[in-house]
């Protein structure tokens, strides 16, 4: 049978989301969202291109919970999206409200669903799902860190005028300005990226890395990153449907692993059809570990300040 995934959120990202999956036929598809009638012309739409594009599977617009009953797996793109001058954590009162109504929604139809979040503040948002959710930590993650390494990977591979199919890396911590990138474990088919350019080149990457969000929005001016942010969810969802043991950098709930507890953060993470199957400790630095715990408190600090739910 195949899988229904659910997006909440038919803007932007979701809809991005909702193009890629239905494109790898990932399953069947229901984009609900509040705006009456948006959903279900922009599900339409879609579903009209598939004798094009070669798809099968379902594509459902809808504005009704009931449709999403049953869902494998559930992708949170609701809420408002940073406008120029706004930081990720400006969207944090608004978006806390919005995160909390959605999942509240969508555990009562689908109990045993992996949820997937995406709005922003993205590690807070993630914190409020857990806890209007009550699900064990395996099922709810959020999409930041494959979006962040992305980014750093690409700028990696233009700078080297190399395919970006050989480079990879990762970047951990929280979706925001103290996040970590680690050039030490960034590589061009193995080759360290260290032994290819030259310190003041990759620091002026990771800087690039960190303001990749900012970068788009800037030129933008109504909104932020979709195509990217899309993609990057849907490797997260395939990962689930198809059970395939990704290794993939994404905010998971620690408790204990390095050195951190009850806080949502990025870290590389196995990911598979039981969820967040394990989170994966790699060695860091000392100077490593501390970005690392600077960046959990930063999002520690963000928590404080969320509204109550
Ligand atoms: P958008 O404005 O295009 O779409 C958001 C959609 O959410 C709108 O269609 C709106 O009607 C809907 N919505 C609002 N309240 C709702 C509710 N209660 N129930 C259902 N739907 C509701 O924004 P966009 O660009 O799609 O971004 C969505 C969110 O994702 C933003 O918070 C943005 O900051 C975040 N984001 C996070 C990324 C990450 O890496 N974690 C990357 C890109 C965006
Ligand atoms: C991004 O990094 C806005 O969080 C979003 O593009």
């Amino acid at each position: 049978m195949a899988a229904k995934i659910t997006i909440v959120g038919a803007g932007n990202v979701g809809a991005t989301t909702a193009h890629w999956s239905a494109a790898l036929e990932l399953g069947d598809v229901v984009l609900i969202d509040i705006i009456e009638g948006m959903p279900q012309g922009k599900a339409l739409d879609l579903a009209e291109s598939a004798p094009i594009a070669g798809f099968d599977g379902l594509l459902t617009g809808t504005n009704d919970y009931a449709d999403t009953a049953g869902s494998d797996v559930v992708v949170v793109t609701a809420g408002i999206p940073r406008k120029p001058g706004m930081s990720r954590d400006d969207l944090l009162q608004t978006n806390a409200k919005i995160v909390g109504t959605v999942v509240s929604n969508i555990v009562q139809h689908s109990p045993d669903c992996h949820l997937i979040i995406v709005s922003n503040p993205l590690d807070a948002m993630v914190h409020v799902a857990k806890q209007v959710s009550g699900f064990p930590k395996q099922r709810i993650m959020g999409m930041a860190g494959v979006l962040d390494s992305a980014r750093f990977r690409y700028f990696i591979a233009r700078e080297l005028e190399v395919s970006v199919e050989d480079v990879h890396g990762f970047v951990l911590g929280g979706h925001g300005d103290t996040m970590v990138p680690v050039p030490r474990y960034a590589t061009v088919t193995g080759i360290p990226i260290t032994q290819l350019m030259s310190a003041e080149t990759i620091d002026r990457l990771v800087q690039r890395t960190r303001d990749g969000g900012a970068e788009i929005v800037n030129f933008l001016k109504q909104g932020s990153a979709f195509y990217a942010p899309g993609a990057s969810i849907t490797q997260m969802v395939e990962a689930i449907v198809k059970d395939k043991k990704r290794l993939l950098p994404a905010a998971a709930y620690l408790e204990g692993e390095y050195g951190l507890s009850g806080v949502y953060i990025g870290v590389p993470i196995l990911l598979g059809a039981g969820g967040v199957e394990k989170i994966i400790e790699v060695e860091l630095t000392d100077d490593e570990k501390a970005a690392l715990h600077r960046s959990a408190a930063a999002v520690e600090e963000l928590l404080q300040a969320l509204p109550a739910v």
